[in-house]
C-alpha cells in the first residue's frame, strides 16, 4: 500500500504528516513511501532525510495524489487539494467536522474515506493517538516560554545583594491538556501558579501540578461523560468573570485555554479586566483560532494594549517537534488499522467508526458519544444491594486465612500419622514458611512492591548460602540437585531485581 505526504498549502503551517523518523516507522509498518519534494522543509526536515528514511520523493501534488492509496496531511484538504484525490482515497488530517459541515459533504461526495484526527475518542486505548492532546501539550508549554519572553522579569523569586526579586505570578484557565502543560511549565520556573476551571474533576491534578485551585461560589460541575465540559450557565460565566477581575489586579501572566469542543471559545476575559492588569502584563490566549478567551486577542498577532498589556493571538508551533508527535499519532492510528498488510477501514472499531467522518460516500458525523470512562451501572430500584465496606473485606479475609490455617493442621496431623517424625519436623516448617511468605508478599500493597523486591533480594541470598551448604560432592544424590535448583532459582530472582531495578531508575533519569 502506498502512503502520500504532501507539502501544506498554507504558509502559516509549518509542520508535515510525516518526518523522517515517522517514515521509517511506515515503512517497518510495510507501506511505500510517497512524499512531495519540499514537504518538512518549514518542519527543519530536508528532502534527502526522507530519501534516505525511505521514502520516494514526488515532484508535484498532482502526482502524489494520484498514486497514493492513503494521503497523510496536517490541515483540512482546500477544495483544490479535493480535486487532486480519488474514490476510495483514505485521508488522515484535521477536519474539525462539528465547523465543517460543507467539506465533509465535498468528501463524501468524492467518496474519500476520511479520518477527522481530532474527533479520535478519548478513551484510554486511543490515547497514542490523539493529536488534540499531543499539540495542546506543546502549546501549553510553549505559552509560557513566550510569555516569559515577553515579561520583563524573571519568574522566580530571588534573593540577591542587588535587591529582592518577587516571584512573578501566573493564572492559568483551563486546565486541560494545554493548561495541566503550563502549569507544570511556570511552576517549574519558580513562578505563583493559581488555575481556574469549570470541571471540579482537574482539582487535584491542578494542585499536583503546584499550582492553586480557584474556584467560585456557584454550585455547578462542568464535566461530562466526553471529558470536555460542557456550556456553563450565564450565572457562573459572571462569577467566574468576577473572579478574574480580582484576579487581574495582581496577576503578571494569564494563559487561557478554555474550550468547548465545536463551538467558539468561551469570552471570559474583557476588556475591563485587561484595564486592571499592570503594564508589561501578558496574556497568551491559546483559544484565539477559535475566537479567544479574551475580548481583546487578536488571532495570529502579537501586539500591546493602550495600558502596556502584551496580547499574544499566536505561539511558535516548534514545527519539528509537533510534526514528530504528529506523525507518532498517525502512525498508531495506522497500527490500529492493520498496517499495510492487513489494512481495514473497521466501522465496528470504537475509534475509526468515530474518527471515520466520511465513508463510503457518506458522512458520518455526529458519531454517538462515548465516555472517556465507563460509568457505573446504575442501582436498580428494587434491589437494596449494599456495597461490601473496608470492615467487611478484611472479616471475609480473616475467616479465608483462619480456614486456609486450620485445613493446613488437620493436613498435617493426618500425615503425622503416617510419616516419619524427622520427615514431619522439617515438612512443618516448609509448609508454615510457605504460609507465611505467602500472606506476607500477597498483603503487601502494590506501592510498596520495589521495596518488597530488596527483600526478597535478601532472602535469596540467604537460600543461595543455605544452598551451597547443602551442596555435596555426588551430583546424582537428591539433596544436591535440591539444593542446586534452590541456587538457580534464587540467582535468577537476584538478577532478575536488579534488572527490573535498573530499568525503573533509567526512566527517573533525564
Ligand atoms: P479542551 O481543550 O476542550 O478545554 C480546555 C479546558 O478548558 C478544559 O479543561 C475545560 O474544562 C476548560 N473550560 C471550558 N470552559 C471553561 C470556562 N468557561 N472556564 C474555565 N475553563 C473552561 O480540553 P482538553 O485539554 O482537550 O481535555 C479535556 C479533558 O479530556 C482532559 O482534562 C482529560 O480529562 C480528557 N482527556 C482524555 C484523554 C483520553 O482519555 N484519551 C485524552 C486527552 C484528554
Amino acid at each position: 500500500m502506498k502512503v502520500g505526504i504532501p507539502k501544506e498549502l498554507s504558509k502559516q503551517e509549518l509542520r508535515v504528516g510525516a518526518t523522517p523518523k515517522t517514515t521509517q516507522r511506515l515503512r517497518k509498518q510495510g507501506f511505500e513511501v510517497f512524499i512531495q519534494k519540499g514537504a518538512g522543509e518549514r518542519a527543519n526536515y530536508a528532502d534527502k532525510e526522507y530519501a534516505e528514511a525511505g521514502a520516494t520523493l514526488i515532484d508535484s501534488a498532482e502526482e502524489l495524489y494520484k498514486s497514493s492509496d492513503i494521503i497523510l496531511k496536517v490541515l483540512a484538504p482546500t477544495n483544490d487539494e479535493i480535486e487532486l484525490m480519488h474514490k476510495d482515497q483514505v485521508t488522515l488530517s484535521y477536519l474539525w467536522p462539528a465547523q465543517n459541515p460543507d467539506l465533509l459533504e465535498k468528501l463524501a461526495a468524492k467518496g474519500i474515506n476520511s479520518v477527522a484526527m481530532d474527533a479520535i475518542p478519548r478513551i484510554s486505548r486511543a490515547q497514542k493517538m490523539d493529536v488534540l492532546s499531543s499539540m495542546a501539550n506543546i502549546a501549553g508549554y510553549r505559552a509560557v516560554i513566550e510569555a516569559a519572553n515577553y515579561f520583563g522579569r524573571f519568574l522566580n523569586g530571588q534573593i540577591t545583594a542587588a535587591g529582592k526579586v518577587p516571584p512573578a505570578k501566573v493564572l492559568v484557565i483551563g486546565a486541560g491538556v494545554a493548561g495541566l502543560a503550563s502549569i507544570g511549565a511556570a511552576n517549574s520556573l519558580g513562578a505563583i501558579v493559581r488555575a481556574f476551571d469549570t470541571r471540579m474533576e482537574v482539582a487535584e491534578q491542578i494542585e499536583s501540578m503546584g499550582a492553586k485551585f480557584l474556584t467560585v461560589d456557584i454550585e455547578e460541575d462542568g464535566a461530562t461523560a466526553s471529558g470536555y465540559s460542557k456550556v456553563m450557565s450565564k450565572e457562573f460565566i459572571e462569577a467566574e468573570m468576577a473572579l478574574f477581575k480580582e484576579q487581574a489586579k495582581e496577576i503578571d501572566i494569564i494563559i487561557t485555554t478554555a474550550q468547548i469542543p465545536g463551538r467558539k471559545a468561551p469570552t471570559l476575559i474583557l476588556k475591563e479586566h485587561v484595564e486592571e492588569m499592570k503594564p508589561g502584563s501578558v496574556i497568551v490566549d491559546l483559544a484565539a483560532s477559535t475566537g479567544g478567551n479574551c475580548e481583546l486577542t487578536k488571532d495570529g498577532e502579537v501586539y500591546t494594549t493602550d495600558n502596556g498589556v502584551i496580547i499574544l493571538g499566536k505561539l511558535n508551533q516548534l514545527p519539528t517537534q509537533a510534526s514528530q508527535l504528529y506523525g507518532n499519532n498517525l502512525c498508531h492510528l495506522l497500527d490500529d488499522m492493520g498496517k499495510a498488510e492487513n489494512f481495514k477501514i473497521d466501522m465496528k472499531d470504537d475509534v475509526v467508526s468515530r474518527a471515520m467522518v466520511t465513508y463510503n460516500g457518506e458522512i458520518n458525523w455526529p458519531p454517538e458519544p462515548l465516555p472517556v470512562s465507563p460509568q457505573k451501572p446504575k442501582a436498580k430500584e428494587t434491589s437494596v444491594e449494599v456495597e461490601p465496606t473496608e470492615a467487611d473485606a478484611a472479616k471475609k479475609k480473616a475467616k479465608s486465612t483462619m480456614i486456609s490455617l486450620a485445613a493446613i493442621g488437620v493436613f498435617l496431623f493426618l500425615l503425622g500419622k503416617v510419616a516419619p517424625t524427622d520427615f514431619m519436623g522439617h515438612f512443618s516448617v516448609f509448609v508454615l514458611s510457605v504460609f507465611i511468605g505467602w500472606q506476607v508478599i500477597w498483603n503487601v500493597s502494590h506501592s510498596l512492591h520495589t521495596p518488597l523486591m530488596a527483600v526478597t533480594n535478601a532472602i535469596s541470598g540467604i537460600i543461595i548460602i543455605g544452598g551451597l551448604l547443602q551442596t555435596q560432592n555426588s551430583l546424582s544424590n537428591p539433596m544436591t540437585i535440591i539444593a542446586f535448583v534452590a541456587i538457580l532459582v534464587a540467582s535468577i530472582n537476584i538478577v532478575g531485581g536488579f534488572f527490573v531495578t535498573h530499568r525503573m531508575l533509567k526512566m527517573f533519569k533525564k
